[in-house]
């Protein structure tokens, strides 16, 4: 897939998103801010809309990825359907323009709240905030396409909700294959020992349960084993299991009508990483051709692989203290910024934006081989010391002032920030050509404390 310098390149020493230098962007809107290339967005959709076009695949952006309202629209334009996990996820891609017949609701702990708005959009949790919002109307809003259902407990309590809307709940059961994934302890969800989906032995005897259940359509099945995965090997397990599985179905009276393999399709961190993602679509192709040809829809959810490498962080170098054996980059970004690095020790290049016709980095790589780099960590301000953002890199000189790009930031950056020591969230900015939007302003302190200045009084005895 794209590579992290692909969308983000070096012109005359300074680092451009499309055809704007970023530093022009770290200006007006101040640091830490995530960028991020419209094209490069829309390549990759269609880059993997194209690979799996053979089965006719539908995708559902994994809104979790990466939820700005303006990232959203912009898939949507593109066609993409939506893959939400909370009650948050689904008004947004709802407020994006998303027909709800295009929106597949996922998540483990589907609270009875989250299923009631995601059935009714009188329930909407923004109705009441409409008016402000510009557009939270429920016009024409019906209950989602699809449900990703994780067990049967959920099932029953989706039942009952959808009883009492008189509605009928369409839903694929997440199927947990036992297929090892080979990706981090974090984000392997596959494997029995995980929370996710119910056991594949299981799935019959649940179908079976709820064939007559008047308020649930169990269509189908959903499976997703981890999240990146960077081998072929696990996909073809898991949708060995699944067609193993649709048979036993179809062989007891079910009718199988939808199969969503989840998300987790490949994406590199360094360059060449990962196989592309048309050598997964050429392993899978030939095993799903015939049933999609029969009416079989195929269901995909990519999150990372369509925004990871279509961001940039810009991060400004605030002081610079010199270890006896490497060179602390204090930067004004940090682990509230992307939780990554410190969280599953992830990798993501990162390089001072402006630089000498020496060093231009040649690639995305764990080690550069250009003259005069000097061993750095970048590190944030938060008081923890999991908080870096790169650790044990050569890096070109860098002095206070100086901006830093990380890579790689567009997916699961902006999304996984925290307010850890009262900084407010990043600003979002949006390039299009020699167009840059501001698509979220920086998060005002005013705003962190609004929820806590009237204390509302409770009990009182
Ligand atoms: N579908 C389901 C059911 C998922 O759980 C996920 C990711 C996706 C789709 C999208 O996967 P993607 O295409 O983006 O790989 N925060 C982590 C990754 C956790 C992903 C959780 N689920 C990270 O920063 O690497």
């Amino acid at each position: 897939m794209t590579q992290p310098l692909d969308a983000f390149t070096y012109r005359n020493g300074v680092l451009h998103a499309g055809e704007v230098p970023v530093t022009e962007i770290a200006d007006a809107v101040g640091t830490p801010t995530f960028v991020y290339s419209a094209e490069a967005i829309r390549s990759s959709y269609r880059r993997i809309e194209r690979a799996f076009s053979p089965l006719g695949a539908h995708l559902h952006y994994a809104v979790k990825a990466s939820s700005n309202l303006h990232i959203l629209r912009l898939l949507h334009e593109q066609g993409a359907g939506m893959d939400v996990v909370s009650g948050g996820e689904l008004e947004r891609a709802w407020l994006a323009g998303t027909p709800m017949q295009e929106i597949v609701f996922a998540g483990v702990g589907k609270t009875e709240a989250e299923q009631r708005a995601a059935l009714d959009g009188r329930f909407s949790p923004l109705l009441d905030d409409a008016e402000r919002l510009g557009g939270a109307n429920i016009e024409g809003r019906g209950p989602v396409g699809l449900f990703n259902v994780e067990s049967e407990s959920e099932l029953e309590v989706l039942a009952r909700v959808a009883a009492e809307l008189g509605v009928i709940a369409r839903a694929c059961l997440r199927v947990n294959p036992d297929v090892d994934a080979k990706t981090h302890e974090y984000t392997t969800t596959g494997l029995e020992e995980n929370k996710f989906g119910v056991a594949w032995q299981r799935v019959p005897e649940i179908f079976a349960a709820f064939r007559d259940v008047p308020s649930i359509k169990l269509v189908g099945m959903h499976v997703h084993i981890g999240s990146p995965v960077r081998e072929i090997e696990p996909y073809e397990s898991a949708v060995k299991v699944l067609l193993h599985l649709i048979d036993t179905l179809e062989g007891a009276g079910h009718e199988v009508s939808v199969l969503d393999l989840g998300g987790g399709w490949p994406m590199s961190y360094t360059d060449g990483e990962s196989p592309e993602i048309e050598a997964f679509a050429e392993a899978l192709v030939p095993l799903l051709e015939e049933r999609a040809g029969n009416g079989l829809q195929i269901v995909l959810e990519p999150g990372r692989s369509i925004l990871a490498n279509s961001g940039v962080l810009l991060t400004r170098v605030q002081h610079v203290k010199e270890g006896r054996e490497k060179t602390f980059v204090i930067c004004d970004a940090g682990m509230h910024t992307l939780i990554r690095p410190a969280f599953y020790r992830a990798f993501h290049f990162a390089w001072p934006v402006r630089v000498d016709a020496r060093h231009v980095p040649p690639a995305a790589a764990e080690r550069v081989d250009l003259p005069d780099l000097r061993p750095c960590d970048i590190v944030g301000p938060i008081c923890e010391t999991g908080d870096f953002l790169a650790r044990g890199r050569d890096l070109p000189p860098v002095k206070r002032g100086d901006l830093i790009a990380v890579f790689s930031a567009g997916a699961y950056g902006m999304s996984m920030s925290s307010n850890y020591n009262d900084h407010g969230r990043s600003a979002e900015v949006m390039v299009d050509g020699d167009r840059a939007v501001v698509i979220n302003e920086r998060q005002s302190l005013a705003s962190l404390l609004e929820t806590e200045m009237n204390p509302r009084v409770l009990t009182h005895g």
